[in-house]
């Protein structure tokens, strides 16, 4: 992008996508980049196609005036020389982007653009420098001229590169991508089975937001609850799950209609006979989901991935009641499991590499972030998490007020402090998780007695499914 911003002009395809995605590394754009993009699109834009690192289409691009001209992939090339020799022929205007005025907001309105995206990016991420830099050479462009721009441009990317947000950005981006290469797993050639149905067990909280990243995929979901009271509820929240996307338009009623078509409510396992994953997320209660895994056994083809959304359990004590070793594995979602992109991954020492492959596939389509992790109690996220709240739980015991913490972790850059967040997982699955860890690691566990007190007392939190 930068190098094609500094030419004279640019031509592109229709789907091509076209953006400045540096400060999602903790950088600003480089080359020129924060200095050409708002004489090309005008500052307004500029600043939200650099501050949300979010590409635009060819076809966007084009009204916008960063692209010149749209055609086919094949006319690419031909339409591209054609205009460079119109461009040195004099048949076209020779442009200097660097210099271009006419899409630059006046200064008394640019300074208004620059202190509203200020504002939004203090109330958006508090603790990240990195956008306003970007602001700030934005303005000196703006202010004093394109090449005083790229010369701040220049010494702040040098400044930032610099950074622990960079690095640590930068490290995030190739763990992300590298979340997809399981050595043992993905390097054996396997492709991953055709998966036409999936069953999801419970219709709580965490599986109606499963089932609804589903059915939001294209998947057909059977949603199996325990009686008619339960399923209604559960369908019921998948439905304001979706809901929710057309009251922001982000879904019309056509397609609300149809998504919701996809889910079907059940009562029992006659419907299993045919489904290609089962994901139960039933209550944090071994003995029950050992008896679900039993009973999956008997009902769900041979092929079947029988997948537990268990925050803690070790799955070898979830599948000791069965032979279906090979096939058992965790598919941890993460609350709401519709938005969250993670998904922790759980195998065994039996689990077979198809079966991850399988997973690692639904995983990718549904749009998450697939992790694969072993088996152990808590997994990988839960086992990092469980002593920072206990942390918090021990602070309170000692005196601390709640809110103080929670403002202090907000404050300090998590989305919200771990008082805020238990209330929204509900307490039934704080202490049900919390137990996992005292049974399993009695000897570096501290026991805190606030939420089962809190639940004794009728103050359940958010998720007011607990118990059931
Ligand atoms: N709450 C969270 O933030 C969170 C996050 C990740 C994982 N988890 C895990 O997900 C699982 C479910 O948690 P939740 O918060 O959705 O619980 P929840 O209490 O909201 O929902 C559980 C649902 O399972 C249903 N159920 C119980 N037995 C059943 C059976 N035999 N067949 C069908 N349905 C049955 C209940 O009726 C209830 O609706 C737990 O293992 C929990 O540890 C929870």
């Amino acid at each position: 992008m930068f190098l094609c911003q500094a030419c004279h002009a640019r031509i592109s395809t229709p789907t091509a996508q076209l953006g400045l995605p540096e400060l999602q590394l903790g950088l600003i754009p480089g080359f020129g980049g924060t200095q050409r993009l708002p004489r090309l699109v005008g500052i307004s834009k500029a600043l939200e196609m650099m501050l949300t690192s979010k590409p635009v289409k060819g076809e966007e691009a084009h009204d916008l005036g960063l692209v010149d001209a749209i055609v086919s992939p094949d006319q690419l090339v031909s339409t591209a020389r054609k205009w460079v020799l119109d461009i040195l022929e004099r048949r076209r205007p020779w442009v200097a982007s660097l210099h271009k005025t006419d899409k630059l907001e006046p200064l008394g309105e640019a300074r208004e653009i620059l202190k509203f995206a200020r504002a939004q990016v203090r109330k958006q991420a508090p603790n990240l420098k990195h956008p306003l830099v970007c602001i700030d050479v934005v303005e000196e462009g703006i202010a004093s001229g394109g090449r005083s721009g790229l010369w701040k441009e220049a010494e702040s990317f040098q400044g930032l590169l610099q950074s622990d947000t960079c690095k640590s950005l930068v490290h995030v981006f190739f763990a992300q991508r590298g979340t997809s290469k399981v050595p043992g797993v993905t390097d054996r050639g396997l492709m991953p089975r055709r998966v036409t149905k999936v069953a999801v067990i419970g219709g709580g909280l965490m599986g109606s937001g499963i089932a609804t990243a589903l059915i939001l995929s294209g998947y057909p979901v059977i949603l199996k609850e325990v009686n008619d009271k339960f399923l209604q509820a559960g369908i019921g929240r998948v439905r304001a799950n979706l809901q929710s996307r057309v009251k922001k338009g982000k879904m019309t009623q056509e397609k609300f209609e149809k998504t919701v078509s996809l889910l079907k409510g059940v009562l029992d396992y006659e419907n299993f006979r045919d489904v290609d994953m089962v994901i139960e997320a039933v209550i944090e209660k071994v003995s029950l989901k050992q008896q679900i895994f039993a009973d999956l056994e008997k009902y769900c083809p041979q092929h079947c991935i029988l997948a537990s959304n268990t925050s803690t359990i070790d799955l070898n004590l979830i599948g000791e009641k069965t032979k279906s070793h090979d096939r058992i594995i965790g598919a941890h979602f993460f609350s709401p499991a519709h938005v969250m992109p993670l998904l922790e991954i759980v195998r065994t020492n039996q689990t077979s590499p198809q079966a991850i492959v399988d997973l690692l596939e639904v995983g990718k389509r549904i749009k998450k972030t697939p992790v694969v992790v072993g088996n152990c109690t808590g997994f990988a996220v839960n086992r990092v998490f469980f002593p920072y709240t206990q942390a918090a739980l021990l602070l309170v015991e000692r005196g601390a007020d709640v809110y103080q913490i929670d403002r202090v972790i907000s404050k300090f850059g998590m989305p919200m402090g771990p008082f805020r967040l238990v209330d929204l997982v509900g307490f039934g699955v704080a202490i049900a998780t919390g137990t996992q860890f005292v049974v399993n690691f009695p000897e570096r566990t501290y026991k805190s007695m606030l939420i089962p007190l809190m639940q004794e007392d009728g103050r359940a939190g958010n998720n007011l499914l607990l118990g059931l």
